[in-house]
């Protein structure tokens, strides 16, 4: 997987990727990352890539030339015949989640572009933009942060960067479910046991365990991805005799 980030503070993408497991995956050849300073193509006397925006407002607009011209850079860096989709950060854009990461996850190169001040020229954005991605509803500063997040979520998926292979299917948003409660060393820690199952070694009740307190932080948590699980007949046991137990104990909000 080869990155292409089209920026005006190419450090902060540099400096915010080359550490801990993803640095490892640059070193190991599994994915690479090339930062292209859109101000770098401004042609301006002053180096200026912003302007007023037409029909006034608040704020500045990034123009539409530096742009265009760092897009068309990026992509004399692909190999000719391999068509890279081409993402701008907005929060207007649909919303980022695991499978759209998985999804992006197959392609051999993404070209992503961070806008800045009150956006970019629209035109541009029509020229060249393949997706409009947001993180989140709510509004950054600039699409840095956003890039970052997606280029992490996304290398995770990619083979080999995770070095346990398996660890990526059991966690959460597989089959819309969170992942369940994780333990270590010590056995005790402030008078706090770790779930006595755990230590059984008895790997089908593990699985159980871990499954049932799946389905219970996902239905507690995000009832929205609960709606979208398939539950088996365990499940559906588990569910019943929970919902048993709590209309048994007494209210304790009433
Ligand atoms: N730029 C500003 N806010 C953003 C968001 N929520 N997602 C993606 N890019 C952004």
């Amino acid at each position: 997987m080869n990155y292409h980030v089209l920026t005006l503070f190419p450090d902060m993408i540099e400096q915010g990727l080359h550490t801990s497991i993803l640095g490892r995956a640059m070193e190991k050849g599994l994915i690479s990352l090339s930062t292209i300073d859109i101000r770098d193509y401004s042609m301006n006397k002053h180096n200026r890539v912003d302007d007023y925006p037409y029909g006034g407002g608040a704020g500045m607009v990034m123009a539409p030339g530096p742009v265009y011209r760092a897009c068309e850079a990026a992509k004399a860096g692909i190999p000719e015949g391999r068509r890279a989709r081409v993402i701008y950060l907005t929060p207007q854009g649909k919303v980022f989640n695991q499978e759209l990461a998985k999804e992006f996850a197959k392609e051999e190169d993404l070209i992503f572009l961070c806008g800045h001040y009150e956006g970019i020229d629209e035109r541009v954005l029509d020229m060249v933009v393949t997706d409009y991605v947001s993180i989140g509803d709510y509004v950054l500063t600039g699409g840095e942060l956003p890039v970052m997040v997606m280029i992490d979520v996304i290398s995770r998926l990619v083979p080999g960067v995770l070095g346990n292979e398996t660890s990526a299917d059991s966690e959460s948003f597989e089959n819309h479910l969170l992942e369940y409660p994780q333990y270590t060393r010590p056995e005790e820690f402030m008078g706090e046991k770790v779930p006595e199952v755990l230590l059984s070694g008895h790997h089908a009740n593990i699985e159980r365990w871990r499954r049932d307190q799946s389905l219970l932080r996902t239905m507690k948590n995000r009832p929205d991805l609960f709606e979208k699980v398939e539950l088996d007949k365990k499940d559906r046991g588990f569910l019943e005799r929970l919902k048993a137990e709590e209309e048994k104990a007494p209210q304790r909000d009433a």
